[in-house]
Formats: structure tokens, sequence, C-alpha cells
């Protein structure tokens, strides 16, 4: 059944990808981001080939919390309703922890989490008011365990918005609110672009896939692509920590 969809941060990478995977499964979307025209140009294409799907795109910066609600109420009222919201835009800097880099490590660490909790407050105030509705969460398989060197703040706040929407699923069972958390691994895009030797990574379009699979079946869980990550992240949760820390690169 075709089904309305917000994604934050889809103007690149997986939430682009997602957008047109979404697209061509049916669902008519309502997509976010600061660069509109890039938006404007998934719109386009998406509208090119199904002439018929409903595109709404709005400009959106997650750090600007008031913003957040505005436009997800917005996109609730441009669509009638919002059946899923996808949080999915992140930041990928960041700096060992102190080397002089709390700017990078801070700028992850409200765009990842604290705007992620704006996002959820925002989904969560129209799901509770529809009785309905499918919230994801876009975590990282970096959220297994405390991670090394650049990545430190990142996966931390990969494991808090893990923990925030396991939380929200603990509150709402039982209800027509559903919860998913997706962990994807390496998946080429904008935010490793300049990776060479990212392990096991895969194409955007291949990791998206896998995504957008776990969503459609609205999974409590998912570790994207399932291989290698399924016994990766078993692995991460149970090495002893100078062994894990080698696993992610
Ligand atoms: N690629 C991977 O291997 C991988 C693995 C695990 C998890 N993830 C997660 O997947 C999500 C998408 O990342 P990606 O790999 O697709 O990276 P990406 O290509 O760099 O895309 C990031 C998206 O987030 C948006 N964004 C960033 N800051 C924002 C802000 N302040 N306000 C609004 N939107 C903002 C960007 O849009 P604008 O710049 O236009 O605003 C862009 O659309 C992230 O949460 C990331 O942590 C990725």
């Amino acid at each position: 059944m075709s089904k309305t969809i917000l994604i934050t941060g889809a103007s690149s990478g997986l939430g682009e990808e997602m957008a047109r995977q979404f697209a061509a499964r049916g669902h008519d979307l309502a997509l976010c981001a600061r660069r509109t025209d890039r938006l404007e140009k998934v719109r386009a294409e998406i509208l090119a080939a199904r002439p018929y799907a409903r595109v709404e795109i709005r400009a959106l910066d997650v750090n600007d919390h008031d913003q957040v609600f505005e436009v997800f109420k917005a996109f609730a009222a441009d669509l009638g309703s919002l059946d899923r919201v996808v949080i999915n835009a992140g930041l990928g800097k960041g700096a060992p922890l102190g080397t002089g880099r709390f700017d990078a490590n801070r700028d992850t660490a409200m765009t990842n989490f604290v705007a992620a909790l704006a996002q959820t407050e925002a989904a969560l105030e129209i799901f509770r008011a529809q009785d309905s509705g499918h919230l994801v969460m876009i975590s990282s398989m970096s959220a297994m365990r405390g991670m090394p060197k650049t990545v430190t703040t990142y996966a931390a706040t990969k494991a808090g918005v893990a923990h925030l929407a396991e939380g929200v699923r603990a509150d709402l069972m039982g209800t027509p609110i559903k919860v998913s958390v997706i962990y994807p691994g390496y998946i080429r895009s904008e935010m490793n672009e300049k990776v060479k030797d990212a392990p096991f990574i895969v194409s955007t379009e291949k990791g998206v896939a896998a995504i957008v699979e776990a969503i459609e079946k609205e999974k409590p869980r998912a570790h994207v692509p399932s291989w290698p990550w399924v016994p990766v992240g078993y692995a991460l949760k149970h090495l002893p920590l100078r062994l894990a820390r080698r696993l992610m690169g």
C-alpha cells in the first residue's frame, strides 16, 4: 500500500537513494535538507519516471530545532498525514578527543544526536495525534562499541540515537506506532567518498536496497546489508576492545 514518507537528509547519499527506491515502490515523499537545489533534482528525476508521484520538498537545517517542528508539521499538512519518518540527516566529522577539535566533535554531536532528538519529538507529536506511524532511525554499525580515533564521537551519537529509538519502542509497544533502528555498515556516499579502504563497503544502490527492504518489513532492528554485518556486529559486541577497535578500520 502506498505510504507517505518523510526523509531528512534527502539531498545526497543514503537519503537521496532511499527517496528513489521508496518512490519506485509507489510511495509519496516529503524530502528535506539544506541543499534544496539537490532536492529539486531528485524530485525531477522521480517525477520523470512516475509523473503521478507526490514529492514535496522543503529546506531544513536540522540544527534549527524550531524549524524541524515547523517543517514536519507543514509536510503532514501537505500530504494529509505522515505514515513514516526516516531520521537520516547526519554528519561524519570528528577528531580524537583532546586534540583541539571540540568544534568538529560538537557539530557531529549536535547534528547526529540533539537534532535527531528534535526530529524524533516532532515525528512523535504527529504520530501520537494520528495514533499511527513508523519511526525509522538511521544509526550505524559503529554504534556497537566505543570506537577509536576520528569516529569516537560519531559512534557515541549513533549508539545514543539507537537507544533513544529503542526507548521510544519500549514506550509505545502495543500501540499502532512502530519503531525501527537501522544499523548500516559502510555504504558509498558523500560522507565516505574520500575513504579508500572502508571494510566491506558496498555501492549506494545495493546498501540502500537492503535498508529499504528492512524498513518496509518494519523490522525493530536491522544490520544492513545483513552479510557481513550481522556476524561483524556480533563480533564487535563480544570481542575484547583491543580486537574490536580494529574491525571497523
Ligand atoms: N554511508 C555510510 O557508510 C553510513 C553508514 C552508517 C550510517 N550512515 C548514516 O546514514 C545517514 C546518511 O549519511 P550518508 O552516508 O548518506 O552521508 P551524506 O551523503 O553526507 O548525506 C548526509 C545528508 O545529511 C544531510 N545533513 C547533514 N547535516 C544537516 C543539517 N544540519 N540539516 C539538514 N540536513 C543535514 C545532508 O544534507 P544537506 O547538506 O543538503 O543539508 C545530506 O543529505 C547519516 O545519518 C549517517 O550517519 C551512513
